[in-house]
């Protein structure tokens, strides 16, 4: 059990939260640490989520298995998947000490598992619950906490009762919400289909920030380019982007100049390559199959040529032991240098894109931290 005594402790219910204009869903399987270290190549200033781990895990479990990360991959939001405001409490304290940037509570998950465990989107019939839980996880620790949630569940799906939820948690000092803008079924659905059956309800999410604007509100769900992100910061104040940006991982190479403000140039491919490269190689020493790195790398160059090329060579070899890390030099051999050394155009006047009254979201903390130097 860790040590409260020593901490910090908010007073009051103060808003610790930022917006992020644009954060990668979680996604278990999906985003892992290494997938992590792979986006952060292509941008340095979007928020990462981990996947899903449950407070049973960590407290249980291979703790630096489930939740160890390099530093590099900051800034980094721990999801948790859990209800029991002890056991997440000492959840947060670990993830403090490990250094996360936030923690967010799962609950928009709709799988089985999940819910005989009383937990992910079945809380969402339960506000006072999720606020106590969220209550006790800002006592412990300074960190901002952040709750991810649907439109609805079921027969609870309505405009009003989710806006009752969110007050409800609100209440309690949640940061901010990520709203998956569809509601999802508990039963007869599998998690799968509730990700795309279920209709989109954007208007219902603007709403919510019209309604509530003092609260920090993201969007989630259906946003598959970054001329849709930028419509949709005219309404709420980040959009939390899952499947595209597995899918299409370069989409978000000019994130850091179009919506963060950076004044860098945005990556190549090649930069991208050649900052996996020492990666692979101290994983490499490590004795860990490439395969698990390279997995996550498949649809860099979706659409260009010698993509066909790269994930043949990349499936075939990462799993064998004999692999090295020169495998990425050799998959990309086929993709022609004007591909390899491509850079999303910079549009500056697109940086202050957002008409969206966020005067109340307390933007204290709204410079996001500097990346730890590769
Ligand atoms: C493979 C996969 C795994 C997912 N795992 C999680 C998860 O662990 N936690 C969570 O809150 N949502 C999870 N989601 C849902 C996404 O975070 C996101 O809400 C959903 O995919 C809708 O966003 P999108 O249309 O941009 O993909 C997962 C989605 C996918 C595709």
């Amino acid at each position: 059990m860790h040590d409260l005594r020593h901490r910090d402790r908010p007073t009051d219910y103060e808003q610790r939260g930022q917006a992020w204009p644009v954060s990668v869903a979680p996604m278990m399987d999906r985003t892992d640490r290494h997938y992590r270290f792979f986006m952060r190549q292509i941008t340095r200033h979007t928020l990462l989520y981990t996947e899903m781990v449950t407070t049973g895990a960590i407290l249980k479990g291979e703790r630096e298995r489930l939740l160890g990360f390099d530093l590099r991959e900051k800034p980094l939001a721990l999801q948790l998947g859990g209800d029991d405001p002890r056991e997440l409490t000492e959840c947060v304290l670990i993830a403090a000490d490990l250094g996360y940037d936030e923690i967010n509570l799962n609950v928009g998950c709709p799988s089985d598992r999940v819910q005989k465990g009383s937990f992910g989107a079945c809380l969402m019939a339960e506000p006072q619950r999720v606020a106590d839980a969220v209550a006790a996880m800002r006592q412990a620790v300074q960190l901002p906490i952040t709750v991810k949630h649907r439109i609805g569940i079921d027969d609870l799906d309505t405009y009003e009762h989710m806006r009752s939820f969110v007050e409800t948690v609100a209440s309690a000092g949640c940061d901010r919400f990520s709203v998956h803008a569809r509601k999802a079924w508990l039963t007869g659905l599998s998690p799968k289909e509730n990700r795309h059956v279920p209709p989109l309800r954007y208007d219902d999410v603007y709403r919510l920030k019209r309604d509530l604007p003092h609260l920090n509100i993201e969007i989630n769900g259906g946003v598959t380019s970054m001329d849709g992100a930028e419509h949709h910061l005219s309404h709420v104040d980040g959009v939390m982007i899952g499947r595209a940006a597995y899918d299409h991982p370069f989409l978000f190479a000019e994130v850091d100049t179009r919506f963060f403000g950076s004044q860098e140039t945005p990556p190549s491919r090649r930069q991208v390559l050649d900052g996996l490269g020492p990666y692979l190689t101290g994983w490499h020493r490590l004795g860990i199959p490439l395969s698990r790195i390279t997995r996550h790398l498949m649809h860099l160059f979706n659409g260009q040529p010698g993509a066909r090329f790269w994930r043949r060579t990349l499936s075939e070899n990462g799993p064998k032991s004999a692999c090295d890390p020169g495998i990425l030099q050799i998959a990309a051999s086929r993709v022609p240098d004007s591909v390899l050394d491509h850079r999303p155009p910079v549009d500056r006047s697109k940086v202050d894109h957002s008409s969206v009254d966020r005067s109340n979201v307390d933007r204290s903390m709204a410079v996001p931290p500097s990346p730890v130097a590769c």
